[in-house]
């Protein structure tokens, strides 16, 4: 479907879906430096693996809006999103494997719905942004094997600072999602 898809500028993409684009592109990329803190971090092999195989599927995720969003409409605080995504999942590795598992639980749960809300306007569009919905559902499918992974592995009974911990990701995503969209 990627391959199909008219190039950005072909596109009735209007200034609302270039902006959930332009934090779709942010969120890919930190999304990469989350797994790349887990990794500078972690020394426990099955977190390594989790985190390695992840990684692969966002770093497809990236590429997908790096070859397709002009770079005049991705987001001017990349450096940031890099940093706080790096710092996430170092500091997350730092606290453990299950920290890992909830914290990736907590970020996949909020780009699914993320993704969720571009679906629902892009459904009522015409067929290019029906073949666009494709790509991003193709993505949150994705997310969502990683939502459910993570939340496998973490097992339930989360501690009070986890599910605080879940909360502040959740707080976070957002303000990050809302800046995004306009820088
Ligand atoms: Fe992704
Ligand atoms: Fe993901």
């Amino acid at each position: 479907m990627e391959a199909t898809l008219p190039r950005f500028e072909a596109m009735p993409l209007d200034r609302e879906l270039v902006r959930d684009l332009r934090s779709d592109h942010a969120g890919e990329s930190g999304a990469v430096t989350i797994y790349r803190g887990i990794l500078a971090v972690s020394r426990d092999e099955g977190v390594r693996r989790f985190a390695r195989e992840h990684m692969a599927t966002e770093l497809r995720h990236l590429a997908f809006f790096e070859s397709w969003l002009p770079a005049r409409y991705r987001s001017a605080l990349l450096p940031l999103w890099n940093a706080s995504g790096f710092l996430l999942g170092a500091v997350a590795a730092l606290l453990g494997p299950r920290w890992v598992y909830v914290t990736i639980d907590a970020v996949e749960t909020f780009v699914v719905g993320h993704y969720q809300e571009q679906l629902d306007v892009l459904s009522g569009g015409d067929h290019s942004l029906l073949q666009l919905a494709e790509v991003l559902r193709g993505f949150q499918q994705d997310e969502g094997h990683h939502r459910d992974d993570a939340a496998d592995r973490r097992g339930g009974g989360m501690t009070l600072p986890q599910k605080a911990w879940q909360a502040l990701i959740d707080y976070g995503s957002r303000a990050g999602v809302w800046v995004a969209r306009r820088v």
